[in-house]
């Protein structure tokens, strides 16, 4: 598309944002210092926040010299502290390192503490009108979907694809107008859920709309592929109580009382109980799997029901302080991992189970 820098400059002249209060300034330091705020946060939020900063520190010196704990305060209740800290450092640096002069170029800028390549064009072609692209997620969305670009912006390859296209839109004049329409086609029109389609200039060219695919451009992050395992966990059960084993202190559930897990090399799981806990069991039952999703992995748990027979003589617990016989009515009050709690919740509600 030849002329999609022009229709867009055309669009914002007559659709776009006019009356922010850091548009219509060339001052660096109120667009550095607006482009800042605006990063991760909405318009409505930033103004008054931008407001009251510039009342307090009008320029760069200011800044530089205020305590960093008054920066703190002014910025209180924006949220991502660490931008107020950049801001900060950088305009000490700017004090220190460039005389007092805000840098003159978008290569410049980006050497500044907290400003990334996109934010340092945008500050270069609002402030002096420098020829450089911008590429953050609003504009990633429009040319993703304008141009029909796959794969996920996070990965370095569709980045690198993305950046390129960015450079090459470029218009030879009204670069801040043209920054500022990418900036509010992306905000107003091209919004991720339910974009005003029907009013964008680039609606006829859309791949993402010639090929119904805006809800699938841009590609969402690739979902993890996790790990998946299987435990099988002894329900041994003796008159109302249950029996629960304190974790060893590392691996999941590092501490808690849970279940024992019968090892993976075990066939016999009526003799296991036995050798194990001393115990003489009914044949043991299979209950309802369940799986439950820890950060890294899937577990896929098989509960394995053991009743003891009345006469099989209990344990001797006090040689295994890690064992415990828990009262199947009071379970609930236990700290037990939520699977446990699971099982234990639908042994008391036997229909619940297939035996
Ligand atoms: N988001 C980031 N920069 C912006 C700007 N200059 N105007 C409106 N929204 C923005």
């Amino acid at each position: 598309m030849r002329d999609f820098a022009d229709r867009l400059i055309a669009w914002q002249r007559h659709h776009g944002r006019h009356d922010l209060p850091w548009q219509g300034t060339r001052d660096p330091y109120r667009i550095w210092l607006s482009e800042i705020m605006l990063q991760q946060t909405q318009v409505d939020t930033v103004i008054p926040y931008y407001q009251r900063f510039l009342a307090h520190f009008p320029d760069v010196a200011s800044l530089a010299a205020a305590p960093v704990e008054d920066v703190m305060a002014l910025w209180s209740g924006l949220g991502y502290y660490a931008r107020a800290r950049n801001l900060h450092r950088a305009a000490r640096t700017i004090i220190e390192a460039h005389g007092g002069a805000f840098p003159r170029s978008a290569a410049e800028i980006a050497g500044l503490p907290g400003i990334g390549r996109s934010t340092a064009a945008a500050i270069a072609a609002f402030a002096y009108g420098e020829r450089a692209a911008i590429l953050d997620g609003n504009v990633k969305r429009v040319l993703c979907r304008v141009f029909g670009v796959d794969g996920f912006t996070g990965e370095k390859a569709v980045e690198s694809r993305l950046w390129a296209l960015a450079e090459s839109l470029l218009p030879e004049r009204e670069v801040g107008r043209y920054i500022q329409a990418q900036m509010d086609l992306g905000a107003t029109l091209c919004t991720r859920g339910k974009p005003a389609c029907a009013r964008c200039p680039f609606s006829e060219d859309c791949v993402a709309r010639r090929e119904n695919r805006i809800a699938e451009l841009p590609t969402p992050r690739p979902k993890k592929v996790v790990p998946r395992r299987q435990a099988r966990f002894a329900v041994i059960t003796r008159e109302d109580r249950v029996l629960l084993e304190r974790r060893p202190p590392t691996g999941i559930w590092g501490g808690l009382l849970a279940l024992p897990e019968i090892p993976d090399e075990v066939a016999d799981v009526g003799a296991w109980t036995a050798e194990r806990f001393g115990l003489a069991c009914a044949a043991p039952q299979l209950l309802a799997p369940l799986t439950h999703a820890f950060t890294h992995f899937v577990l896929d748990i098989e509960p394995i029901r053991l009743h003891a027979t009345a006469n099989a003589a209990p344990h001797t617990l006090a040689d295994e302080p890690t064992l415990l016989w828990q009262p199947l009515a009071s379970a609930g009050d236990a700290a037990l991992p939520t699977p446990v709690r699971r099982i234990l919740d639908a042994l008391q509600t036997p229909d619940l189970f297939s035996d």
